[in-house]
């Protein structure tokens, strides 16, 4: 059982549409509340408009935390990073998963389900999960994000 239980949401596209329900029934029997905006089958679908659901739910703070899947991971990732507040990571190993929770307080974990494999996945996603934010140094940086215009000049 994982200890964190904030509420996670969760999107996905037809490449990935499989591992997301490995996933979504593995967070379920970790006793954590999911909400899953889809999608439901192989049939193709624009990955964008999944990633617009999970991203927007978390920039608005309906949800602390969400996962996005595609095939790559890589739209998911371009999507969902385009929203304020959105600190979305692609991860295909254990050691980003930890380190994007420590040091970039990644709100939405982001896995390709033509990359990454079942037994990665869940690994990826407890580490995820469980794993808390240093602050310090880290918060200074990522509040930087929200004033890219003025640092930028
Ligand atoms: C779908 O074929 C594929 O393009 C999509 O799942 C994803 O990999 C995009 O980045």
């Amino acid at each position: 059982m994982y200890k964190n239980k904030t509420p996670v949401i969760i999107g996905c596209d037809h490449a990935a549409y499989h591992l997301k329900e490995k996933i979504k029934a593995c967070i379920i029997e970790n006793g954590v509340d999911i909400e899953d905006v889809g999608t439901d089958s192989e049939d193709s679908v624009d990955y964008t408009d999944f990633g617009i659901k999970v991203a927007s739910a978390v920039s608005e703070g309906k949800y602390e935390r969400g996962i996005l899947l595609c095939g790559t991971g890589i739209g998911m990732s371009m999507v969902a990073n385009r929203f304020q507040h959105v600190r979305a990571a692609l991860c295909s190993g254990l050691f980003a998963a930890i380190m994007s929770r420590r040091h970039n307080d990644s709100n939405i974990l982001v896995i390709g389900g033509r990359v990454t494999g079942e037994a990665l996945a869940f690994a990826m996603l407890e580490a995820w999960i469980e794993t808390p934010f240093e602050g310090g140094r880290h918060q200074l940086r990522i509040e930087k994000f929200d004033r890219i215009e003025q640092i930028k000049r």
